[in-house]
């Protein structure tokens, strides 16, 4: 078995429970229902994004989830103040800080630690006081995880985006690349002291590689498993998602 012989976790996000929801200004499909019926499948956390334009998530969504759910929720967000009050108001288990544009579907890429190295320390500091686990979305480049550590996080989520847009174009020069630079990214971070994540456009079949990589503690998953509980209910997809991560682990 790999990284600290321990299983990695796997916490599921659920905006886009939210995102058909909102398609029609229902109440339903309910995040709060999906993250209870996660709880019962076994699953290590929930991860949700509140976006400054809430397209997905709202606001009470995040209440009812650290109100009502025992697993440990993780709120994405980016770095601004009106996200930092919210955090410090409802103290989620952990907060893992994403860079956010309006414009973007999704997460684009990680954060510029090294540039705003000042701005992000000043704005973990009360996170940290608060007992609330920080993680910083980067993209597996050595002098953003140097710099994650230089301003105290004690955890990075490595963006796994990249490489599963390459596997996806069927870009195998490209993509064995950006493996071995998350390779090189997780050493790094073990070596500062640092828990490692990763996260972003995982599926039953990119997530083999990225399981397999030594020292990863936690994978955030959401659009393939949502997508795939269409299909076949979220029961099943996230067992198969389990499986192929122990078994990408060697822990079976
Ligand atoms: N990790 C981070 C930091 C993200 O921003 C997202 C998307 O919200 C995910 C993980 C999950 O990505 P996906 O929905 O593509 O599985």
């Amino acid at each position: 078995m790999n990284g600290a012989n321990k299983k990695i976790r796997l916490g599921v996000n659920i905006d886009h429970v939210a995102t058909l929801r909102n398609a029609r200004g229902t109440f339903y499909p309910d995040p709060l229902k999906i993250a209870l019926m996660l709880e019962h499948l076994g699953v290590d956390g929930i991860t949700v994004h509140l976006r400054e334009d809430r397209r997905h998530i709202i606001d009470q969504d995040v209440t009812k989830l650290v109100d009502e759910v025992s697993l440990p929720i993780n709120l994405e967000m980016a770095a601004t103040k009106e996200m930092q009050l919210i955090a410090l108001n409802l103290i989620p288990h952990a907060v893992c800080l994403v860079p956010e544009r309006r414009e973007e579907r999704t997460t684009e890429g990680g954060l510029d630690v090294v540039r705003e190295e000042r701005e992000l320390k000043a704005f973990i500091t009360p996170l940290l006081e608060k007992k609330i686990r920080v993680s910083i979305f980067v993209s597996a480049q050595l002098e953003q995880i140097e710099a994650a550590a230089r301003i105290g996080a004690p955890v990075v989520e490595l963006n796994t985006g990249i490489f599963c847009n390459y596997y996806c174009e069927n870009k195998m020069e490209e993509y064995t690349n950006e493996i071995s630079k998350l390779r090189k990214a997780v050493i790094c971070a073990n070596q500062l002291g640092l828990e490692v994540h990763g996260g972003h456009g995982l599926s039953y079949e990119t997530v083999k590689f990225v399981a397999a990589i030594p020292g990863i503690r936690e994978l955030n998953i959401g659009h393939f498993l949502i997508s795939e509980a269409i299909f076949e209910g979220i029961s099943s997809a996230v067992k198969k998602m389990r499986k192929e991560i122990d078994l990408a682990q060697n822990c079976m």
